[in-house]
């Protein structure tokens, strides 16, 4: 059996989701040999309306949707904080495309696909996001064979919220001035629902994550993200609220209907 301590468990909490409502098959295998490889989720969502679960199923829907979309446009993906993400593994729309993902935790992830037998073609590179993203990390993805001039799509999942506002808007901008991107696929956490907190629910949330030493540290409001990407040069800019594609794959709404934005926008 694996263990658990000093496991990310934000990470761990996601394979668990996607293995019991979206029967993913390589997201049961990674989680099979932990002891306890839900008491982060369980937790999670029972503080806030199954906030985790839902999210996680509602985000996948609209990330894949447009890696889908726009599968011709792009002919590599780079995830950041890409954790345990099977999408590369699991959709028709990336089987022929090369995937790089970069995560603080590479070291755990890596020791996670060998222990389970797990194969990815995710080739991992380590990045400190906070700091890390840099012509150094550029130079270290180029030698995993990343290409700075073939068109680029970049997918930053469930993560934006574990660094200051700074890193987030300093990567981005980083990435957008140094590869061929041709778009994004990020989420942000909402401030209006918790900077600071709207009520219990969302305080309790946020004491959860600060308790297993994963803080939230950045809040956006749509208008932020937006002319964020507007000063960016992006052109189609899609900014949806939480609700909206939550009713969308769930059928109703139970959180938050702002409690986070997904966001995809692109350059043609
Ligand atoms: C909630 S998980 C999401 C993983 C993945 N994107 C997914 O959706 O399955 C957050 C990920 O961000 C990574 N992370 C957190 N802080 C980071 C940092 N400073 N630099 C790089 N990765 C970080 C964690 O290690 C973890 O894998």
């Amino acid at each position: 059996m694996l263990s658990t301590d000093g496991i990310n468990l934000t990470m761990l909490s996601i394979p668990c989701v996607k293995s019991k409502l979206l029967h993913d098959d390589q997201s049961t295998k990674i989680i099979k040999k932990f002891a306890d490889p839900d008491c982060f989720q369980k937790n999670c969502d029972a503080v806030y309306s199954n906030f985790l679960s839902r999210n996680v199923i509602v985000r996948h829907h609209y990330f894949t949707h447009y890696l889908e979309k726009y599968q011709q446009k792009y002919t590599q993906v780079l995830i950041l904080g890409v954790g345990l993400d099977t999408k590369p593994d699991t959709l028709a729309c990336l089987r022929d495309k090369d995937v790089y993902g970069c995560d603080l935790a590479v070291t755990d992830i890596k020791q996670i696909y060998q222990a389970t037998g797990v194969k990815t073609k995710t080739k991992l590179v380590s990045c400190d996001l906070k700091n890390g993203m840099n012509q150094e990390f550029l130079q270290r993805l180029q030698e995993h064979g990343f290409s700075r001039d073939r068109p680029t799509l970049v997918l930053w999942e469930g993560g934006t919220f574990y660094l200051p506002k700074k890193s987030v808007l300093h990567d981005l901008k980083f990435l957008n001035q140094n590869l061929n991107l041709i778009g994004l696929l990020v989420d942000y956490m909402s401030s209006t629902v918790f900077n600071p907190p709207r009520h219990t629910k969302a305080r309790k949330q946020l004491e959860l994550v600060q308790q297993i030493g994963c803080p939230w540290q950045s809040f956006f409001t749509a208008t932020e993200i937006e002319q964020f990407y507007q000063q960016l040069g992006f052109k189609e800019i899609n900014v949806s609220e939480h609700g909206q594609i939550e009713e969308k794959v769930w059928g109703d709404v139970q959180l938050d209907y702002d409690i986070m934005y997904l966001s995809a926008t692109f350059k043609f």
